[in-house]
């Protein structure tokens, strides 16, 4: 056969110069998106992420509650054009999901949180901005981003949490989200046992691990220091460590505070923790616009139940007017749709969009909620929805739990 002939027949694939496009391209599915974070990232840093509270139960509990519900399709719909938009507090999103605060996204990568917005904004889905966020409240907003929300973690200084609610009105952001789940900061095994520390220390280990890893070294000495941007003023420096921001949670915290912050905040209230069906009509009747549904991701309290069993609960308590948002173990569109057969109004993904960021920053991040976006579609499609309204109230009849 002449050399014509076979290239004839076997068409070449071009390479892909570009290393995180390349990256994204080889990802089908959030799992794959985990193991380009793992090759990635220092051992440490992707445990940080990746792991949770104490023996782990309820990380692994969320995926089992997520992927115990089964379908019922309907068939012989016409499904040729579903529509995936969603509203949420007076906003519409091009599909039901969001982006979860998290700590530290500048370790991942180093244009963290900016890499986030972008992306989200890119799709049309909100993004919250963790209290402790590597980027300041202003920075983030100046992304352009309409739908950005400001998670906060009450002090104990008041004043502090104070000047943070103010500076996020300030700066334009939609909601509030107030984690309620951390009286005290959840015990990371993985992380005592990596001998992990933000920021990381330099030992033995740090630079051996710069031979493994010089791709993620090499970008993070090039970026500028790590540093809790909000809660940091130049010559006002509260917190530089896990350690020191775990000390500023306030466990004395109740819902007074709470009625407090609803005073002051001018913008939507969002109550984030894994809230039952009478803390959930509290949080309403203190003045949240919403319930955010997590359990942190099973990184504080181990054990503790998997969200999307508060969700039908939680919806009969509050009712069709109130938002409701889940997250916690959202891994695939079809858990989405779970989520939403149940009564949620939107699913939040953490680990979900930060393997992407770690892997290849705004494109992996626009990866992840790509193949979620997809799947949910495909998975509405085979279901014989076209609308999430549809899906909804589809309820029981479409999402069954066959214990
Ligand atoms: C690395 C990491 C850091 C996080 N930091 C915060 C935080 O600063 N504030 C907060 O309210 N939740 C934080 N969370 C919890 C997320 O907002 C979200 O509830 C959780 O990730 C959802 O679970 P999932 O990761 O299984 O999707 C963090 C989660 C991760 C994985």
């Amino acid at each position: 056969m002449k050399y014509r002939e076979i290239r004839e027949l076997i068409r070449l694939r071009p390479v892909e110069l570009d290393r995180d496009r390349r990256v994204v391209s080889r990802c089908h599915d959030l799992a794959d998106l985990r193991r380009a974070a793992r090759r990635r990232l220092p051992g440490p840093v992707f445990d940080y992420i990746d792991g949770a509270a104490d023996d782990e139960i309820t990380l692994r509990a969320n995926r089992a509650a997520l992927r115990r519900w089964q379908f019922r399709p309907r068939v012989l719909r016409d499904v040729s054009e579903p529509d995936l938009s969603a509203s949420l507090l007076g906003r519409g999103f091009s599909a039901p999901i969001g982006l979860a605060p998290a700590g530290y996204p500048r370790m991942m990568h180093p244009d963290g949180e900016l890499a986030v917005a972008r992306a989200a904004a890119s799709r049309g889905l909100p993004y919250g901005l963790s209290t402790c966020g590597t980027v300041t409240i202003e920075e983030l907003a100046a992304t352009g981003h309409r739908d950005l929300w400001f998670q906060l973690y009450v002090l104990r200084d008041r004043k502090l949490s104070h000047a943070l609610i103010d500076r996020a009105a300030a700066a334009g952001y939609r909601a509030l989200e107030v984690t309620v789940d951390t009286p005290v900061g959840g015990r990371r095994t993985r992380d005592l046992r990596s001998g992990f520390t933000i920021p990381p220390e330099l030992t033995v280990g740090t630079v051996l691990d710069i031979g493994m890893h010089p791709g993620y070294w090499m970008s993070m000495l090039r970026g500028p220091a790590l540093r809790f941007a909000s809660l940091n003023t130049p010559g006002a420096e509260v917190a530089t460590s896990i350690a020191d921001i775990t000390s500023l949670f306030d466990p004395s915290l109740t819902w007074d505070d709470l009625e407090d912050i609803r005073a002051r905040w001018p913008g939507m209230l969002l109550v984030k923790g894994p809230l039952g069906p009478a803390d959930a009509a509290r949080a309403v009747a203190a003045g949240a616009d919403g319930i955010h549904l997590s359990n942190h991701g099973g990184r504080q309290l181990d054990r503790c139940i998997p969200t999307i069993d508060l969700v039908r609960p939680v919806r009969e308590a509050v009712g069709g007017d109130v938002a409701v948002l889940v997250d916690s173990g959202i891994r695939h569109g079809a858990d989405v749709a779970v989520a939403i057969a149940r009564g949620a109004d939107m699913c939040v993904v953490g680990r979900g969009y930060l393997y992407g960021l770690a892997a290849a920053g705004q494109l992996g991040v626009e990866r992840a909620i790509d193949l979620l976006v997809e799947q949910l579609r495909r998975t509405m499609q085979l279901l014989g929805v076209v609308t999430i309204a549809e899906l909804r109230r589809g309820g029981d009849e479409l999402v069954v739990d066959p214990r």
